[in-house]
């Protein structure tokens, strides 16, 4: 029964195995990746996607997991988030999106992911993140998390600021897709044109560009 040593087939090329011979066996053995990348997506942003993106060219399947039932008082409802979310990555064949409760952990279980993905966009993502990633590991130590990094013209953005921004009636182009931006509007803006009507008497005039 041969024993794979690298270095020796290494050293003693082409006398033994050849790497070409033995490369082919290995990825065999290799297991297809399913990962899962959970969150509010609260809305779903630019750097979100982009994420979604670098992650469906890594892993064979990639899981977008939306948690329900968060604590937070959301701004759109799980299944208007789900909506958006496929209607994003409809072109990404490899990428299905979910729902899930209770434990990461566990949802990760029911579906054989084997994966994490998590973005960082600045140092200081990266305390919680780490927090996180270790306990999920204490939890569940057969499951990897993988940190990937936004474009770097997207590690300002967060679903917490452009809802802010949505909110008071700023502009969110550029911030996340045109389809997040048409349901940011249709949600905020009614409310936004009343709360200027109550204040003023008269609905404020939007600025042109
Ligand atoms: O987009 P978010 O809000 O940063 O995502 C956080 C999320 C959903 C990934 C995290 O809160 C989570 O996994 N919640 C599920 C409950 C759980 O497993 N908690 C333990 C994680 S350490």
């Amino acid at each position: 029964m041969p024993v794979f040593r690298p270095h020796c087939y290494l050293s003693s090329w082409p006398n033994t195995i050849s790497c070409r011979r033995v490369w082919p066996l290995l990825r065999g053995r290799l297991k297809k990746i399913t990962a899962i990348y959970p969150g509010s997506f609260d809305p779903p942003t630019n750097g979100h996607l982009d994420l979604i993106e670098r992650g469906s060219k890594i892993f064979e399947e990639l899981v977008v997991a939306i948690l329900r039932n968060s604590e937070k008082s959301p701004l759109f409802s799980v299944s208007e988030r789900r909506e958006m979310l496929l209607a994003l990555t409809a072109d990404l064949k490899n990428v299905r999106v979910d729902t899930f409760d209770g434990l990461m952990v566990e949802y990760a279980k029911s579906i054989d992911a084997t994966c994490v993905l998590r973005g960082i966009r600045a140092v200081s993502d990266y305390e919680y993140e780490l927090q996180m990633a270790l306990l999920n590991r204490k939890l569940e130590p057969t499951l990897e998390t993988v940190f990937m990094m936004p474009a770097d013209k997207y590690s300002y953005v967060s679903s917490r600021l452009v809802r802010e921004v949505a909110q008071a009636g700023g502009p969110v182009k550029g911030l996340v897709p045109e389809v997040v931006e048409q349901k940011l509007r249709a949600k905020l803006e009614p409310a936004y044109k009343l709360q200027q009507t109550s204040e003023t008497g008269k609905p404020r005039k939007r600025k042109k560009g």
